[in-house]
């Protein structure tokens, strides 16, 4: 069983050896292994039972560290990196020799991200390479925002996390990427709202959504508790399952006179706060005795928008 600790020097060792351990960051925990070592990649995509095909985000410390594994970084690629790293920005690159193609599955371009939380940005200064991280859940399953969360799901599969908390933000991050190398797109909403990103590169095309499993990463059932799960007016839904054991997610209302547990993701409609606990109360609704969970959208504005993204692949 892993040991959890927020011993940085003790994570050090473990990744020096080889190991991949679990490793906080603001958006999500991280299952995190040596980027330039491929026995090291292949464990990360085994112990996470995730496609080949689906690739890893890398993660360091400042934007001088990316430059030594990518070919160049476009201007608005670098204001994007200045204005919001350390921070939940994912950037798609074109990569240099050094980075493995199984980290990208086989694409000629590479994620990079510098993550704010001051243990794993510690950890990255005192390593010699990148971290690959994918979020540290089962491929498909929620996400994980605590190192419980890490411990309850990979526990037996790897021996260390480094305890850094909750995620202070709780989605991941979002990811832009650059069509014939100049025009930016967001490929992921994530933890840096459209607006924020569109106030450095003006209107910028959203393309997330696939089926297709060789277009990067993004399935349509994803982030996917176990219990049933459906979206829409909780309202109707309530009628619909009148006699069931109801779970209720809702944004900002109080359900609990009629449900049998209901999580309120944040009662001052504040999209932020909603995306903070959005993982942790999926998965203690998942826990619970509920047979099904009801929910809905939450306002677009904000981090609503990557909000439900999440919802709806989870729904899916
Ligand atoms: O906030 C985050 O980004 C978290 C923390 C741990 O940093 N990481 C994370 O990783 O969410 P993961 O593996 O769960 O999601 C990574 C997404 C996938 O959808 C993947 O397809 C996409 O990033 N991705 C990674 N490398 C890519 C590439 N070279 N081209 C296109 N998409 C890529
Ligand atoms: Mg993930």
């Amino acid at each position: 069983m892993a040991i959890i600790s927020s011993k940085i020097s003790d994570a050090i060792a473990y990744l020096n050896n080889r190991n991949i351990i679990g490793i906080p960051t603001e958006t999500v925990y991280g299952l995190a292994g040596n980027a330039l070592d491929v026995d090291v990649i292949s464990k990360i995509f085994e112990v996470k039972n995730r496609p080949t095909f689906d690739p890893l985000i890398c993660h360091t410390y400042d934007i001088e560290e990316v430059k030594k594994y990518v070919r160049f970084i476009p201007n608005l690629a670098y204001d994007l990196f200045q204005k919001f790293s350390p921070g939940p920005i994912t950037i798609l690159l074109p990569k240099k020799d050094i980075i493995p193609d199984l980290i990208t599955s086989g694409l000629p371009s590479v994620a990079f991200r510098i993550p704010n939380h001051t243990l794993t940005l510690e950890l990255l200064k005192n390593i010699s390479y990148p971290l690959a991280a994918p979020s540290a859940n089962p491929f498909g399953y929620i996400s994980p925002t605590n190192a419980y969360h890490v411990l309850n799901q990979l526990g037996q599969s790897i021996p260390f996390i480094l305890d850094g908390g909750d995620c202070e933000v709780g989605l991941e991050s979002t990811i832009i990427g650059f069509e014939n190398g100049e025009t930016p797109k967001i490929v992921r909403l994530g933890g840096i709202s459209v607006e924020e990103i569109e106030s450095v590169t003006g209107k910028i095309n959203i393309q997330t959504s696939s089926s297709k499993p060789t277009a990067p990463g993004m399935l349509e059932s994803h982030y996917a508790p176990k219990k049933k799960i459906r979206i829409g007016h909780i309202d109707t839904l309530l009628v619909e399952n009148k006699n069931k054991k109801i779970g209720i997610l809702s944004f900002s209302k109080n359900y609990e006179n009629v449900s049998f547990i209901n999580l309120i993701l944040s009662k001052n409609n504040n999209t932020t706060e909603a995306a903070k606990n959005l993982f942790s109360y999926l998965r203690q609704l998942d826990d619970s005795d509920c047979e099904i969970i009801l929910t809905e959208y939450v306002p677009q504005h904000g981090l609503g928008n990557a909000i439900n993204d999440r919802l709806k692949r989870a729904c899916a």
